[in-house]
């Protein structure tokens, strides 16, 4: 069995140790050189992996990933005073910490819901029609052009609700001609708006103040147009009537 080995080897090797005995002595120490070379990486990587730094990772592709910034208590030459960090310009308030004008923001004056327009708004009819625009925009989907809470929303929404789609529940849009809606102050309806109401979510993040109380009047408007007496338009005996003393319905 050994003898098998030896010859083995002897017949393998031996031609192949031979040829590299030939070899002239630059190869060989090339070989020898570029070898132990090869190791220099390896102990690089191995080195990175275990031992501490406090510089940086060494970062080839940046992607944006570094950009530069001043951070908390750095020093900034542009400003007098040298602070990056910037004190507050006086009188800023956060955005959920707006008290100031309850009756504007709020629709809330003296602790009741506000029944009058704040002194800010100039009810007119710019206002109604910039009301009437943002209506159609926010509210129509749901509520309906005429507010009758009939929008394209609730029809699809009851679509889906028959057809059983997985998971599909819907709470019909009021009625904004209901009587208990009908009743309701401006301060209460702006902060309907605002704030939402039980199913309906806000638009305070949305809409702006302004055009939140220009929605309020168009709101005003729709009720009133539902019931409206003839007395309170000029020229009223010209209009078509429903009246049963005219007689006809056109
Ligand atoms: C995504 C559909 C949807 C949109 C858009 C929508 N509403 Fe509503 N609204 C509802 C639903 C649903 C209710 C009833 C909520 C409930 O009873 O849970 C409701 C209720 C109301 C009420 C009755 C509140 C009360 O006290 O009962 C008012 C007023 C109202 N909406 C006004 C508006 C106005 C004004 C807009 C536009 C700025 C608007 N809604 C936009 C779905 C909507």
């Amino acid at each position: 069995m050994g003898n098998l080995i030896k010859q083995i080897i002897d017949d393998l090797a031996k031609p192949f140790l031979d040829d590299l005995k030939d070899l002239p002595l630059w190869i060989k120490w090339s070989a020898i050189v570029i070898t132990c070379a090869a190791t220099i990486p390896l102990a690089l990587i191995f080195r990175a992996r275990t031992a501490f730094s406090d510089k940086p990772r060494i970062h080839f592709i940046q992607n944006m990933d570094n950009q530069p910034k001043y951070v908390s208590q750095e020093v900034n030459a542009l400003f007098l005073d040298g602070r990056a960090m910037r004190p507050r310009v006086e009188g800023t308030i956060a955005r959920s910490g707006m008290v100031g004008d309850t009756h504007y923001f709020m629709g809330v004056g003296d602790g009741e819901w506000a029944t009058t327009y704040p002194s800010f708004i100039t009810v007119d009819s710019d206002l109604l029609l910039r009301g009437q625009g943002r209506f159609n925009i926010y509210c129509s989907p749901c509520h309906g052009a005429g507010g009758f809470g009939d929008g394209l929303i609730h029809h699809r929404a009851n679509q889906l609700v028959e057809t059983g789609v997985n998971g599909t529940s819907w709470v019909a849009p009021k009625n904004l001609h209901e009587d208990a809606i009908k009743a309701q102050p401006v301060g209460q309806l702006f902060n309907t708006i605002t704030n939402g109401v039980r199913t309906m979510s806000g638009y305070g993040s949305q809409i702006t103040t302004e055009d939140r109380w220009a929605i309020v009047l168009y709101m005003k408007a729709l009720q009133l147009s539902q019931d409206a007496d003839p007395s309170m338009v000029s020229n009223a005996e010209s209009l078509p009537r429903k009246s049963a003393s005219e007689g006809s319905s056109e």
